[in-house]
């Protein structure tokens, strides 16, 4: 068993130190928010994220998962020091990387193995390992938020770039059996970009279509389910939306774009990638108004405000793009989320997805949450002003809300 320093308590740090306490390593875990860490040693992890506040308890049980505000408590006794730092966008769209300079700058890790761990641009590893003797470690997270624990411990696969085969075994070592692939830093740096870029870009490529489909005739649901069942394209990933959102795919798209037009490579894929998701929205509000009529002065309910189901984070979230430009055209918002209470940019938060239907003249589903499909459609269609719903994610049961006297309009079909 081995003694791991992790910098940052973030979702991915937070993850990554509870999950390696209870694999049995002894984990210090270092955030600069001095009410977060008093918060975690209470176990509040401040966060909607299955199995994590369990895992919290049980390493603070055990003595196993400590917390400090002070990095160098954190580094004083480790053999691996994890930077789960966040790593947002810049002015240009690149990936700001102050906060990973500043811990390097500060923290003495000689001696230790560093292990980066955020998402940083091709080379940023290289980079570090160039001012320092002890190694330095490329190991890219692949977690789900929602899942980021059952991500952890039952992992597709571990990326360690490193240039020094037995320090890669050693980090390897860390973490339960799973496919591997060693590589160079800057690999392991791409791995993680390209994996998101690439899921990104499948899901833009459905969004385009489910538009085609509604142009065409065809039902984007059934061409999905014929696709699916070729496993060169991947069953995964094919759910039209009303775009992509989190903390993520945003943001490491339009780093690897900026990325690629530092190196001079042309990536019109890429950018058109994240062209089509910005046009989304747009998209999804032509649909509101043609369903409502004009907006200005209308009451719209949304359900789900969320960037996906299983969360309660609505960082870059497309239900609240939808929002915000629904508000620009005049329309009164109420939304209900299971994950929001408080009342969220132009949207007024009910408790209930009957209060957020109320008087309105459309409903929109935005997020994929399970419990809308199991709304009383009925109860639903005597509370609005005009029995209207837009399903973006075509997640509701078509028969019985039709059945109830609700209009329909679902996303990818004529
Ligand atoms: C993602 C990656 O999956 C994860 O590996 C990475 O490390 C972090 O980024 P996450 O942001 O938690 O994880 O969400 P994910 O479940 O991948 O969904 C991303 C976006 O795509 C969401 O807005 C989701 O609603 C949307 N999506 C996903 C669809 O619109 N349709 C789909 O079929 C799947």
């Amino acid at each position: 068993m081995s003694r791991i320093g992790v910098i940052g308590a973030g979702y991915v740090g937070l993850t990554t130190a509870a999950c390696f306490a209870h694999l049995g390593h002894r984990v210090v875990c270092a955030d600069v928010d001095e009410d977060r860490v008093a918060a975690l040693r209470r176990a509040e992890i401040g966060a909607h994220e299955p199995g994590l506040a369990d895992l919290v308890t049980e390493g603070l049980r055990t003595g196993r998962l400590t917390f400090t505000a002070d990095n160098d408590t954190a580094v004083a006794d480790a053999e691996f020091v994890y930077l789960c730092l966040p790593t947002p966008t810049g002015e240009n769209g690149e990936a700001d990387l102050s906060a990973v300079h500043a811990v390097l700058r500060e923290a003495d890790l000689d001696g230790r193995v560093l292990v980066v761990k955020s998402t940083v641009p091709i080379g940023t590893a290289d980079g570090i390992a160039r001012s320092r003797r002890s190694p330095v470690v490329s190991n890219p997270e692949f977690l789900r938020e929602g899942h980021a624990v059952d991500d952890f411990l039952r992992p597709q696969r571990i990326v360690v770039g490193a240039d020094d085969a037995s320090v890669a075994r050693r980090v390897l070592d860390l973490y339960p059996d799973a496919p591997a692939l060693v590589t160079d830093r800057a690999s392991a740096e791409l791995v993680k970009y390209a994996s998101n870029c690439f899921l990104a870009m499948k899901l833009s490529y459905v969004n385009s279509l489910a538009e085609l489909c509604e142009r065409s005739g065809a039902d984007i649901d059934d061409v999905t389910e014929g696709m699916r069942l070729d496993e060169r394209i991947g069953a995964a990933f094919l759910r039209p939306g009303p775009g992509w959102g989190g903390s993520c795919f945003p943001k490491d798209t339009r780093a690897l774009l900026s990325t690629s037009d530092g190196a001079h490579v042309d990536f019109p894929l890429l950018r058109a990638t994240i062209d089509t998701n910005e046009r989304q929205a747009r998209r999804v509000v032509d649909k509101v108004r043609q369903a409502a009529g004009p907006l200005d002065g209308t009451r719209i309910g949304l359900l789900g405000l969320t960037f996906k189901a299983g969360t309660d984070d609505l960082r870059d979230s497309p239900a609240l793009a939808v929002a915000d430009l629904l508000a620009d055209e005049g329309a009164v918002l109420t939304g209900y989320d299971p994950c929001v209470t408080t009342d969220t940019g132009p949207v007024h938060v009910t408790g209930t997805a009957l209060d957020a239907a109320r008087d309105v003249s459309a409903l929109v589903v935005l997020t994929e949450w399970p419990e809308f499909a199991e709304l009383d459609w009925p109860a639903l269609a005597a509370g609005m002003s005009r029995p209207v719903i837009v399903d973006t994610r075509n997640v509701l049961p078509v028969d019985k809300v039709t059945e109830s006297g609700i209009r329909l309009v679902a996303t990818g079909r004529a």
